[in-house]
């Protein structure tokens, strides 16, 4: 019996590459796009799309029982940034699609559920480097909130009624093929369009701010990886660390000069500089290496080069 396979939110930063892999490995038939807009041609044209807004429960049972559907992947969310702005909207999309599907779990229409945590669920008095997966969380942001909630909520469906939901605190996600969502990380996307297009970047953040950061390419391998390891193998079932590199704006600008020595940087921090000092610096992901086997594969020199080489031809 093939597995048919729904991402919800598949035309955002990580939806759309996540779609593609899958479409790759499993064929596009099996894999059903979905999303309150439309997508990159790419993903439009090699499988189903459905438009499907997640916080409405009946519609979305509705998807499911149509394309028979046992696993979901649950990208859509409110990013850091702009849950700044519009609170209550951020809080009701990240928690209501999150309940949607967990009681779609609970009522065994579908078998699987990915996700996605974040490092914001830590928060000002989280220790900083080497943030352990168990530690002090008093998220300071709306976003973390709902992704600490939401964390709370996956265990507690596992503990009471066995739903298998695996999750990731991703760190700042770094892509070339969609831009990101309305992040505090996305400094580290726009930098790169920038250095090409315009050979300067003022950045939003201080020089010295220090976040964990992955590329796209590695996020997708560890979601495929949890999404596959055996079911006795998921020890956490709130969210693993998950953990990658570290750097500052400077550290990432002086790294981009080794390719394009022209390049120019310049700081003027807004509102998302008070998110990105309640972050951690850097993660400790022992756990996911131990249970499932996690190597990250790409440092900020690999990064650079791959987003230069795949941008060069499209800024
Ligand atoms: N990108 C990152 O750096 C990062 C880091 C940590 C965690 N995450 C998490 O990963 C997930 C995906 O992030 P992303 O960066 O791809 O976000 P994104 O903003 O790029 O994409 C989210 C998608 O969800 C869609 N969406 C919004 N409301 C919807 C609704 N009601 N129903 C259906 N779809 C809806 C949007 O149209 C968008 O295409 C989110 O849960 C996010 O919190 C992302």
């Amino acid at each position: 019996m093939p597995t048919y396979i729904l991402i919800i939110g598949a035309c955002g930063q990580i939806g759309t590459e996540l779609t593609l892999t899958l479409r790759e490995k499993h064929g596009g038939e099996y894999i059903i796009a979905s999303d309150i807009r439309e997508g990159s041609d790419d993903l439009m044209q090699s499988g189903p799309f459905e438009i499907l807004d997640a916080t409405n429960y009946d519609a979305l049972e509705e998807v499911i029982a149509y394309y028979d559907i046992s696993e979901v992947y649950l990208m859509a969310a409110m990013l850091s940034a702009t849950a700044e702005k519009f609170p209550m909207r951020a809080w009701n999309l990240n928690m209501n699609t999150l309940f949607n599907v967990l009681n779609l779990a609970k009522e065994k229409k579908i078998d699987k559920i990915f996700w996605p945590s974040s490092i914001a669920v830590f928060g000002p008095n989280t220790p900083k480097d080497d943030t352990p997966q168990n530690t002090i969380m008093e998220p300071s942001t709306v976003y973390g909130i709902s992704k600490q909630s939401g964390e709370r909520w996956c265990e507690y469906y596992f503990n009471k009624y066995n739903v298998d939901v695996r999750s990731i605190r991703y760190p700042g996600l770094i892509s070339w093929k969609t831009m990101p969502g309305g992040g505090t990380t996305d400094y580290a996307v726009e930098i790169y369009h920038k250095a090409l297009s315009e050979g300067a970047y003022t950045c939003f953040l201080e020089e010295d701010t220090k976040l964990p950061m992955m590329f796209m390419d590695d996020a997708i391998r560890a979601t495929l990886q949890i999404m596959e390891a055996p079911e006795e193998h998921i020890k956490e079932r709130s969210a693993y660390n998950l953990a990658a590199m570290s750097f500052t704006p400077k550290e990432m600008a002086e790294n981009i000069k080794g390719v394009l020595p022209k390049f120019k940087i310049a700081y003027e921090p807004d509102f998302r500089q008070e998110i990105a000092n309640s972050w951690p610096s850097s993660i400790d992901d022992t756990n996911a290496q131990k249970d499932w086997n996690w190597k990250a594969e790409f440092d900020l020199q690999k990064t650079t080069e791959t987003m230069l080489e795949n941008l060069k031809n499209r800024v």
